[in-house]
């Protein structure tokens, strides 16, 4: 368990953007694992955390795709349908949270992912000389849905993917480089990740002042996005 930090009166920015907050008397369910500044992690189930959390202004979820990689205690394998219901399922929990949504749905989901909800509308990930495959191959770009968002300039962002050294084993971290242009293009001011992994998102927030919320299921994986938060901030990307 990390146990640096446990003060909700840290935020950078209090007073001028959304403040996020947890209702008064949650119990420990829903003791943060980490929070400092702004920057609050969750370890559990985004599904039964959802109720304790409110609204924000841009949910960022990049869940598992079903692509059979091998997550600390998940099963990215689940039969198609079931996939699907799993996706509309926190879908509809987390949708309501947020005035903004961006979602990752993975290459070979679109057909689960339009149905639940049609996007208003949909980015390019361009990620020239992508090193790792998956079940549909090599591809050398991924969409990312969006909802109630007007972009600050183009819906393509290029990003590479490349080894970070301080994302330990987790498979499949982002780019920062990504998430960052994602948090300034949609103009994020406070922002819930319910799928953290190795915390870019946190880790990308915090960089750019915006108070943010993670989730991720692994504790291993909790570990390493408080480790990363506690690093000192650099630069942007
Ligand atoms: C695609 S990864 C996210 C990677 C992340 N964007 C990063 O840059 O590291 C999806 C993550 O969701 C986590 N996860 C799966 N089911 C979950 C659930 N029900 N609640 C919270 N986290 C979950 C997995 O453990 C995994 O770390």
């Amino acid at each position: 368990m990390w146990r640096a930090v446990a003060r909700q009166g840290d935020l950078p920015t209090a007073g001028a953007v959304p403040v996020l907050r947890l209702p008064a008397g949650v119990g420990g369910a829903m003791t943060p694992y980490y929070e400092a500044g702004g920057i609050t992690i969750y370890h559990g189930d985004c599904r039964e955390i959802f109720s304790a959390l409110t609204a924000t202004d841009l949910l960022l979820a990049d869940p598992p795709y079903n692509y059979k990689l091998n997550y600390d205690g998940y099963t990215d394998d689940l039969p198609r349908d079931e996939y699907a219901r799993w996706c509309a399922d926190w879908f509809s929990q987390y949708s309501g949270l947020a005035s903004k949504t961006v979602i990752f749905p993975g290459n070979g989901n679109l057909d689960i992912w339009l149905p639940i909800k049609r996007p208003s509308g949909i980015g390019c990930w361009y990620k020239p000389g992508n090193p790792s495959s998956s079940s549909v191959g090599f591809d050398e770009w991924e969409p990312w849905l969006y909802w109630g968002v007007r972009l600050g300039g183009s819906s393509v962002i290029r990003a590479t993917v490349s080894k970070q050294g301080d994302t330990g084993d987790h498979p499949c971290p982002k780019p920062m480089a990504l998430i960052s242009m994602l948090l300034v293009k949609t103009k994020a001011t406070s922002v819930i990740d319910p799928f953290l992994g190795s915390g870019t998102t946190l880790f990308a927030a915090k960089k750019l002042g915006i108070p943010a919320i993670g989730i991720e299921q692994s504790e291993k994986y909790c570990e390493i996005a408080a480790n990363r938060l506690s690093q000192e901030v650099m630069e942007l990307v």
